[in-house]
């Protein structure tokens, strides 16, 4: 296949591909969606991996943190992301409580999302060997996930950088989760030095965010890139200002409507 960008692929990105992008050292970018308009702007903006990530909670349902969301909140979003898109694949988080108590129910939880939403693969927080194996073993693609995982973020104390002084334990769970048969890591909240030892010892990708330069495809939470969050964490970075533009907006709509200058002639019908 061309590779994953500049070339017109007519077809959806499989993980063979990301496979092959990090044997020819290609870096590649992935970004969430919890609904049809970014997934269809993201898609056809070339992003080629989309994940409708548990991150939906403090992004989208309201909730302080991603531990309250329920398998039935993310399956309609994840469906509605693969309905609108066309090139990208399309991942789902397994959320809190879904998976961990054994290999069976994770299973079961990652079938809806195939059978129900048309989910591509899922991505799981923690080294949960014998549930990667079993998915695997089952047909389902599995993204890892170490570091900094927010549906522990009670025992870890809050949203701190992980493996300062334990690097070596998160190198070994990383390589333990390859073993077990994911196809791609995400490195969260780590030293750069660790992500890149992390990234020089495995051979599928590694997804960084806040984990330095030197990971395989990097990863942003879209209203962190958009610019709408309110209070960003430091590892986002914010290539537009759309919280202002958008407040600009209803504010000058609002305006319009008080001062009769909406609708228009043009907006309006004989
Ligand atoms: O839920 C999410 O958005 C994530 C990414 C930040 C990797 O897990």
């Amino acid at each position: 296949m061309e590779a994953l960008y500049g070339g017109a692929v007519h077809r959806r990105v499989t993980i063979l591909d990301l496979a092959g992008a990090k044997k020819r050292g290609e870096k590649w970018a992935m970004l969430t969606s919890y609904e049809q308009m970014t997934s269809k702007i993201f898609d056809q903006a070339g992003i080629p991996v989309l994940l409708v990530g548990d991150s939906a909670g403090n992004n989208f349902l309201g909730h302080e943190n991603t531990i309250p969301v329920t398998v039935d909140e993310l399956i309609p979003m994840t469906r509605a992301v693969v309905k609108a898109s066309t090139r990208a694949l399309v991942l789902a988080d397994l959320p809190f409580g879904s998976y961990e108590s054994s290999p069976e129910l994770a299973l079961a939880t990652a079938t809806r999302f195939f059978k129900e939403a048309g989910a591509m693969g899922v991505k799981i927080e923690g080294a949960h060997i014998s549930i990667i194996e079993k998915l695997v073993a089952s047909g389902i693609p599995v993204m890892g996930h170490v570091g900094l995982t927010p549906q522990a973020l009670h025992q870890l104390g809050g949203y701190r950088v992980q493996g300062r002084t334990d690097g070596d334990a998160i190198l070994t769970a990383a390589l333990a989760i390859e073993k077990a048969g994911a196809f791609a890591i995400v490195l969260e909240l780590v030293p750069a030095e660790l992500a890149k030892a992390i990234t020089d010892a495995l051979t599928i990708p590694t997804v960084g965010i806040g984990a330095g330069i030197d990971c395989d495809a990097q990863v942003l939470v879209w209203t962190d890139l958009m610019g709408i969050t309110e209070n960003p964490p430091k590892l986002a970075k914010a290539y537009r200002n759309l919280r202002a533009e958008m407040a600009g907006a209803a504010t000058e709509f609002a305006a319009d409507v008080r001062s009769g200058n909406f609708p228009g002639p043009e907006h309006s019908f004989n």
